[in-house]
């Protein structure tokens, strides 16, 4: 549908994918005026049948492809709420389809896997925005604002610390806080600077209580590129005192500092100590995501987390990765580069391979 007859009218929105965060993304779409849900894809579609009964939603288009189901309903964008190997052909079946997308994070299990699908946005002229929906809380726009006006930063700290037994996957995956959950911090941790990360060393080790068959413990430095240092350290076995799923931030900067506890609670001290005041009525998390996701398919603008910019904070995790595999310290741009010559590798689409080979995912 063309850019002028978005305006006003609710965007026809099919959503892909109908497991447990499909169900989130349902109740969400629901309950934003600015958009309709008019289809909903699964590989199972007695899932996605069962889980639009669950939330009585009726007149919903039902099928296994997004290009198939968005033309029998006129729509004019798509969220991804697939399995993160699912997410490059969904949504590059999206973008050649003509129409916008919102993907879960992460955006792809491999850096190489989220440039190929970048560079298809850009191929196609469709937005393909990440929702990393731990970047949309009131009170990290508060932190933000306030580090803004604390000069120089010199460091970020982040611990998460929790104790979750989820049984499945995640107990026998590899890096399990890094790949699973980190992502959060690190991407957040982008968001509240205003600065990129550089490189990163960083350790991994299983406590002998782990209830997780990998390591659960991560300890990362981040060199950026304005010289602060970003600190995570976290660990999903670490009964006691657990942090909020945000974990607790602490930013040391040239003029005081500022302490957010991942909830409501934002802290400054600029030599007068203050807590600000968080809106407890703001969207958050998915619900803001979309809301930003829909305004800027309405008026063209980039959001802050187009599937270009995300990037860098999925290369933040593969660095890490590396950098607990192998002891030493990782640049992220040899990580970004190497993520690129797999893409040329791999990628048979002309104009795809096109927008890799040229300057656009290389800043
Ligand atoms: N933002 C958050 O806090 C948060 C929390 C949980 C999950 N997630 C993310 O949400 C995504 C989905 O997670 P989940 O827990 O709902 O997974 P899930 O396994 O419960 O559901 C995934 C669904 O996608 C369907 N599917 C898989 N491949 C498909 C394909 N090619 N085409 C159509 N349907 C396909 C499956 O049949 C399944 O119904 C993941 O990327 C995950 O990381 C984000």
């Amino acid at each position: 549908m063309a850019t002028e007859q978005l305006q006003g009218a609710p965007l026809r929105i099919v959503q892909v994918g109908a497991g447990g965060m499909g169900r989130a993304w349902l109740r969400t779409i629901a309950a934003e005026p600015g958009a309709e849900l008019v289809g909903l894809v699964d590989l199972n579609v007695d899932a996605a049948r069962s889980a639009l009964a669950d939330h009585g939603l009726e007149g919903v288009a039902v099928g296994t492809s997004v290009a198939e189901v968005a033309a029998a309903t006129d729509a004019d964008a798509v969220v991804n709420v697939t399995v993160p190997v699912a997410h490059l052909p969904v949504n590059v079946e999206a973008l050649a389809a003509g129409l916008p997308v919102l993907c879960e994070k992460p955006a792809a299990p491999t850096v190489a896997d989220a440039i190929r699908q970048a560079a298809a946005a850009e191929a196609h002229g469709r937005l393909l925005m990440i929702s990393q929906s731990r970047r949309y809380y009131a009170a990290l726009d508060a932190l933000r604002d306030e580090v803004a006006g604390l000069g120089a930063i010199g460091s970020v700290v982040t611990e998460f610390y929790k104790a979750p037994h989820f049984g499945g996957f995640r107990e026998e995956m590899d890096h399990v806080l890094l790949v699973d959950m980190a992502i959060h911090a690190f991407d957040a941790a982008r968001f509240v600077t205003g600065a990129d990360p550089v490189s990163v060393y960083c350790e991994e080790h299983n406590p002998s209580w782990s209830w997780f068959q990998a390591d659960a413990n991560a300890h990362a430095v981040f060199t950026f590129d304005d010289g602060s240092r970003f600190v995570f350290t976290g660990s999903w076995c670490a009964p006691g005192l657990e942090t909020s799923w945000n974990g607790s931030w602490r930013i040391s900067a040239e003029r005081g500092s500022a302490a957010w506890d991942g909830g409501s609670r934002v802290t400054v001290d600029d030599g007068e100590v203050r807590e600000r005041e968080i809106d407890p009525a703001a969207k958050e998390e998915i619900a803001a995501s979309l809301a930003e996701f829909l305004a800027c398919v309405r008026d063209g603008r980039e959001p802050s987390g187009s599937a270009r910019s995300n990037l860098r904070s999925l290369a933040m995790v593969e660095a890490a990765v590396q950098s607990a595999e192998t002891g030493a310290r990782v640049r992220i741009d040899d990580v970004l580069e190497s993520g690129l010559a797999l893409a040329l590798a791999t990628e048979q689409d002309p104009s795809v391979r096109a927008v890799l080979e040229g300057p656009t995912l290389r800043g």
